[in-house]
């Protein structure tokens, strides 16, 4: 780039970034003016792209069960839960329709409909979870068939709670990149159905829930600016699941003996959480090239209050008021817990544009990750034309019928193919016949 073109380029940049703090939202939606559409690669002259949150949503199951239930299930006391944990009550699913790829659908819509985005514009769905619907497919595959997403890849991302700051970090990069506009990001999890819910050191830890950001490409400076993600495998077996995967499939005996319920050494965690939060934290700031006493809000993962307390808060010297908690009404919803608390912190108008954010998270692996975000977009919902609503509307029941379609044409076909396989061929005359 020229020094002129970078000057022109700044010089845009501050506009938009001045339209951003007024109300003109649709520069964030991330596409570029008719005149800079993409070209091919040779030719193309790459202005920065930022990563910026356009649109967001969560959605936790209805049947909220406090400390007192579980006091009739476990050995148990409201007040150890509490003190030890800071959890009051979570949100479990009750139905056998409420599942990974369900709750996960209704946030991802609600960030779309933030957005006021047709859901056939998103170019990747990536759900962060450690409960997905099965081994394969993906549960993001399932969200991406729900919503009628039909120009996207999906996949599903597995780091424990890190997942959602993780799936950040690679939806940032693909934006970055080039590669895509628009990008839903979504934790999601259904960890009641993974837990004994006889062992009362796990049980009264864990809920379910879903939250989804929707990530689009913007030349406005701001957004995702940093990203940090470690891991360290030593620590695999000190949060784990057993059995269930390739390493112990399921059997008569894994079920028997309880190993495909979640496994967890709490005293181990917890130092490792303390100290890693507050380092990941300093990192992630430092690629950003912000001081800590710049930070607005933090948005924790949400394990358990004494974790955030002797972590970001006593640790970083982070006042109170700056970091979002919420574990008491949900507990750990794993991946799901920051893209919940970011949402909540939104409705309380914690957040408003100019605003340095920090998501920080750990869980099994042991792995960690933070991202810095400078936040850009105005808070209040757009006015969503009815139209777009419509249109929202009519991609989502079309997404349904197109599905079931889909899967009457391939039963159909596996009807029919086998009948095809097994007519007699026909004979060539014997003079065609390959010879041994
Ligand atoms: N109700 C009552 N007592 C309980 C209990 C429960 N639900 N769970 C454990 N206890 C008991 C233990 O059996 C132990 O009794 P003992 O001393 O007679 O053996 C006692 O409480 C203390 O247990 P301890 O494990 O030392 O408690 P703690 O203060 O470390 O708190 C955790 C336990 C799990 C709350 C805490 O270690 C923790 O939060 N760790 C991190 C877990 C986490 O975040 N995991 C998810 C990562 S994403």
């Amino acid at each position: 780039m020229t020094a002129q073109a970078h000057e022109d380029h700044e010089a845009e940049s501050k506009h938009t970034a001045e339209s951003l703090n007024g109300t003109e939202r649709s520069v964030t939606n991330g596409r570029y003016p008719a005149e800079r559409a993409p070209q091919p690669v040779a030719t193309r002259v790459q202005p920065p792209r930022y990563a910026q949150i356009i649109g967001w949503g969560y959605e936790v199951p209805e049947r909220v069960v406090t400390n007192q239930d579980l006091e009739q299930i476990v050995d148990t006391q409201d007040e150890w839960i509490r003190t030890r944990t800071g959890i009051e009550e979570r949100r479990v699913v009750a139905e056998p329709l409420e599942t990974t790829a369900s709750l996960g659908t209704q946030a991802a819509r609600k960030a779309l409909e933030v957005a006021d985005l047709h859901p056939a514009k998103v170019d990747l769905v990536i759900c962060a979870t450690s409960s997905p619907e099965h081994l394969f497919p993906s549960t993001a595959s399932i969200i991406q068939d729900n919503l009628g997403i039909t120009q996207a890849g999906a996949f599903d991302l597995s780091a424990a709670c890190s997942g959602f700051v993780y799936a950040l970090s690679v939806a940032r990069g693909q934006i970055m990149a080039g590669d895509a506009e628009y990008v839903l990001v979504i934790g999601s999890e259904t960890l009641s159905r993974m837990v004994d819910w006889t062992d009362r050191t796990t049980c009264v830890l864990f809920g379910d829930g879903a939250g989804a950001v929707l990530l689009a490409a913007s030349d406005v400076p701001g957004g995702v600016t940093a990203t940090v993600l470690g891991s360290d495998g030593s620590g695999a077996e000190l949060l784990t699941i057993p059995s269930g995967g390739s390493a112990a499939p399921a059997s008569l005996e894994t079920v028997s003996n309880g190993s495909h319920y979640i496994r967890m050494d709490g005293r181990a965690v917890f130092r490792f959480a303390t100290r890693i939060m507050a380092e990941a934290t300093r990192q992630v700031l430092d690629r950003a090239g912000v001081p800590v006493s710049e930070v607005d809000l933090v948005v924790p993962h949400q394990a358990n209050k004494r974790i955030i307390q002797h972590s970001v808060l006593r640790q970083l010297k982070i006042p109170e008021d700056k970091v979002y908690v919420n574990v008491h009404k949900y507990g750990n919803t794993s991946s799901a817990s920051i893209p919940i608390a970011l949402c909540e912190a939104i409705d309380e108008g914690k957040v408003a544009p100019g605003d340095n954010l920090v998501f920080v998270g750990f869980g099994a692996g042991l792995t960690w990750g933070a991202c810095a975000v400078k936040w850009s977009v105005p808070i209040e919902k757009p006015e969503t034309s009815w139209w777009h609503t419509t249109q929202r509307q009519a991609a989502y029941q079309a997404a349904a019928a197109r599905s079931m379609w889909k899967r009457a044409i391939r039963r159909l076909y596996s009807q029919v193919e086998p009948r095809a396989m097994t007519r007699r061929p026909v004979r060539k005359p014997d003079n065609e016949q390959p010879t041994p």
